[in-house]
């Protein structure tokens, strides 16, 4: 806790386009959090796209590209601390730290792992299996209390719940172990052509799968005019009716409405109309990012400064944690 407040932190990796699920599953539910009685702080981890290779400047363009795009959701350096991971360099140190503290078989049960090294069969390197730990890092080193993330993540956050029991265990309470967050609504996006598999930022195969948070209009008319629908004709929230399910969903977080009242609404109306409404809920709700991340895209040198600030109030609050479990470990401190 800071200042009697409790600590929120999240991290997005600057690798492929943002999408739709990210925003409903991650960044929309931050801008909400900023606003209620925490501190609240957020990453680009860029250390954990070095698991896979980009080209020359690549990178650098996606964060600074990821850090507009936070501004624009709503993400406010008023009320957050927002910065870019590589620009503090105890997430690096700490993770060494916690990696002595980890076992092989605790991060060989990771399923992102072996999603990620069947994907990757030609670079399946050591930071893609550590990976886990760097994030449990990321989230020790401000002494969390709540980490608001998608379904996908829970098992990585289990692992650093782990991690900070495990080291507390030895050493006292060096760290605070942190709880999972997840909206009611929108934790878990499926694929447009695929309700089987996660909408995926880093989608590859067919671009109709998935919403990218900065499509324009007609574009994402016609990824919902192509959606996967099922046979039964009706709109109903239920297991047998996983494409539909997915489109509800994403009407009812994109609109603010319950479950039950879109299916109320939708009884009795056509696929089409349903496909049409979605879309529209979605346009609606993306529309003020896109304008903003326009605006703010016209001036680089602003959000570079609000990135450098960001950075420097992250490190002294990294400072203070680091310094605790370098002692704990019998690290020399200076
Ligand atoms: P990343 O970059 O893959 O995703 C960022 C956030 O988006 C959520 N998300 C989804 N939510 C709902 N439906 C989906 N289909 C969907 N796909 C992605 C993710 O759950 C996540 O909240 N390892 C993390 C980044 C990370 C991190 C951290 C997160 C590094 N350190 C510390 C929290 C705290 C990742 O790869 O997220």
């Amino acid at each position: 806790m800071l200042n009697n407040k409790k600590i929120i932190y999240s991290g997005m990796q600057p690798t492929g386009t943002p999408s739709l699920a990210n925003y409903l599953g991650a960044i929309k539910n931050w801008v909400d959090l900023q606003d209620e009685d925490y501190c609240s702080i957020f990453a680009i981890v860029d250390l954990h796209a070095l698991t896979i290779r980009h080209a020359d400047g690549d990178l650098q363009r996606r964060v600074k590209s990821l850090y507009t795009l936070f501004l624009a959701s709503g993400l406010d350096p008023e009320k957050s601390i927002i910065y870019c991971q590589s620009q503090v360099p105890a997430h690096a140190e700490l993770a060494w730290i916690l990696e002595c503290y980890t076992y092989m078989g605790e991060l060989s049960r990771m399923t992102q792992f072996k999603a990620k090294s069947q994907k990757n069969e030609d670079n399946i390197n050591a930071g893609l299996f550590t990976y886990p730990v760097l994030m449990a890092a990321d989230v020790l080193l401000y002494q969390t209390d709540l980490v608001p993330v998608g379904v996908d993540q829970l098992q990585h956050l289990e692992l650093a719940r782990d991690v900070a029991e495990r080291f507390n265990g030895l050493y006292g309470n060096v760290f605070t172990v942190p709880e999972a967050y997840m909206g009611k609504i929108g934790a878990k996006v499926m694929s447009l052509q695929d309700p089987t598999k996660k909408m995926s930022k880093t989608e590859s195969d067919n671009v109709n799968n998935v919403i990218y948070m900065l499509d324009e209009p007609d574009v994402i008319t016609k990824k919902f005019k192509r959606a996967l629908t099922d046979s039964e004709n009706t709109v109903k929230f239920s297991e047998s009716q996983p494409a539909v399910s997915n489109l509800l969903e994403i009407y009812s977080a994109a609109s603010q409405t319950s479950i039950s009242e879109a299916e109320s609404f939708f009884d009795g109306k056509g696929y089409g109309f349903f496909k049409q409404a979605v879309a529209e809920s979605v346009i609606e709700l993306l529309k003020p990012v896109r304008e903003r991340y326009a605006d703010l895209s016209k001036n680089p040198d602003y959000v570079d400064a609000l990135m450098k600030n960001g950075a420097n109030r992250a490190t002294e609050l990294a400072g203070l944690t680091l310094a605790k479990a370098k002692e704990s470990v019998g690290l020399l401190v200076l």
